[in-house]
């Protein structure tokens, strides 16, 4: 079944449970400035938004988080409980380069990975990190307009080479960018661009992510040239996407999305190259492949410093139908598309498909020939605990278990898959609504989404399942 070193653990994101978001020197990211609640994308998605913080309107969750700046030890201490194997976790950059464009780090910052990640080795939980998870310097998205501007290279370089200098010897797995084709749909988190600074316009969206890709190879190179074995991969956000049924129309409209948002981004990070279908992909927005600032020597560096492994997130599977009507679309579920009968959704309308893991592991196998790794997969749902903080969580261990079981399928269709880490191992803020109430976790955290709580953190049923999950390296599910 899964191999013997199966990296079995958990994930999280810095801007999501650290907290602590103007201490120690560290700078406003972009997820600092994003509202909490419902309202978030519709403030983001605005032509108004200019970045800034408005606190008498608008709480901001991630300002608090979980405060996992100063329970860290506590959290990862439950981790090892647990059995973990591995811990992904992202570096905030405003920690290191509080404003993105200085020349030397923040001591402070550094100093408070350095422990995190020995806290990590104590337990012999391999880290594995993120090095930028939709929380790019504020100062980068507001002065410099985004990734759309070619000086951010220089910018993630010095920050990739910082980190990857510092923690080479003892962290083994990274990853550059976090759900880089996320951009598609909202350029705010992952590229720092909102309609005011051109996030509206797929043009920026398609000059960012040449610059994502350049500064990605630039960091498999620092990397690679610090330590041949160093394994850095991509991360794609990844939904299987079907036709909704066997009309051709649809089946051509379901290969078009596919491309564009599965394999746009993941051909150049893990082929090296741009895929045949650009031009056309371009040419459907109005843009020529001379609009965009692309030099030789980019396309050489792509070529030449390709990703080692996939890293991929899942939650939901998409499905075309290019004659719906407007009731037919899916309220909530990320990429849109229409209703699946066949499946069912969580609450927030992300449809539940653990079959579709199966085939996103195949596809993007298959199609790569390169180790996979699932760094995201899980349910938010809402919990209800009791007086001692315990939640019958039945609902995530179904949904945990049927997706272990579609990955146990694909080792058996002789996928190389490297290892599993569950999202928001412990209940974090959500990074789309930024709720507190859509909980992922194997571990509960006393917090609401007014940011009422103890924040003590108690252990969910889940909890107990997963660990005997690790222990049995998934035979018992
Ligand atoms: C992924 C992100 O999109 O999904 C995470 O990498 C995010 O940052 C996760 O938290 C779950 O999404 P949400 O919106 O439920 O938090």
């Amino acid at each position: 079944m899964f191999k013997e070193n199966f990296l079995w653990g958990g994930a999280t994101a810095a801007n999501q449970l650290e907290g602590a978001y103007d201490r120690d020197g560290k700078g406003l990211s972009v997820a600092d400035v994003m509202p909490g609640g419902k309202i978030r994308f519709q403030v983001l998605g605005s032509e108004t938004f200019d970045w800034t913080l408005d606190q008498e309107k608008y709480i901001y969750p991630n300002h608090r988080g979980i405060e996992h700046y100063d329970r860290f030890k506590e959290d990862i201490a439950l981790f090892a409980e647990m059995g973990f194997k591995c811990y992904r976790f992202s570096i905030a950059w405003t920690r290191i380069f509080p404003k993105g464009d200085e020349l030397v780090p923040n001591q402070a910052g550094l100093e408070f990975y350095d422990a995190l990640i020995d806290e990590c080795l104590k337990y012999k939980i391999e880290p594995v990190i993120t090095i930028s998870h939709y929380e790019m310097p504020l100062h980068l998205a507001k002065e410099y307009g985004g990734w759309k501007n070619r000086q951010l290279i220089d910018f993630y370089e010095r920050f990739a080479k910082t980190v990857l200098e510092r923690y080479h010897s003892k962290v083994k797995y990274w990853m550059t960018f976090n759900e880089i084709n996320s951009a598609f749909h909202f350029p705010a988190l992952s590229q720092g661009m909102v309609k005011s600074n051109g996030g509206g316009e797929f043009k920026n969206i398609l000059q960012g992510w040449h610059h994502q890709f350049v500064a990605s190879s630039k960091a498999v190179k620092i990397g690679h040239d610090l330590d041949p074995s160093l394994q850095i991969g991509c991360m794609i956000l990844y939904a299987t996407t079907y036709s909704m049924d066997a009309n051709p129309i649809n089946q051509v409209a379901s290969m078009i999305q596919n491309q564009a948002f599965n394999y746009y981004c993941a051909d150049v990070q893990i082929r090296g190259k741009y895929p045949a279908f650009t031009e056309r992909l371009l040419k459907e927005h109005n843009i020529e492949w001379a609009d965009l600032d692309i030099t030789e020597e980019d396309l050489e560096l792509i070529a030449e410093h390709t990703v080692d492994y996939i890293g991929f997130s899942y939650y939901m599977s998409a499905a075309v139908n290019e004659t719906a009507t407007e009731e037919d679309n899916v309220e909530g579920n990320l990429l849109g598309g229409v209703r699946n009968p066949f499946l069912e959704a969580s609450e927030w309308g992300w449809q539940i498909d653990p079959k579709g893991l199966r085939i996103a592991l195949n596809e993007l196998y298959n199609r790569y020939q390169k180790p996979v790794f699932i760094v995201e997969n899980g349910l938010g749902a809402i919990d209800k605990v009791d007086e001692n903080g315990y939640v019958e969580d039945d609902y995530r261990i179904d949904y945990l278990r049927r997706h272990i079981e579609a990955m146990a399928e694909a080792v058996a269709d002789g996928v190389d898959l490297m290892g599993y880490t569950p999202w928001g191992c412990i209940d974090l803020v959500s990074a789309s609504t930024g709720e507190m109430s859509k909980r992922y976790g194997f571990i509960y955290v006393d917090l609401d989404d007014e940011g009422h709580g103890t924040l003590n953190r108690s252990k969910k049923k889940s909890f107990d399942w997963y660990k005997r999950v690790i222990e049995t390296n998934g035979k018992e599910l």
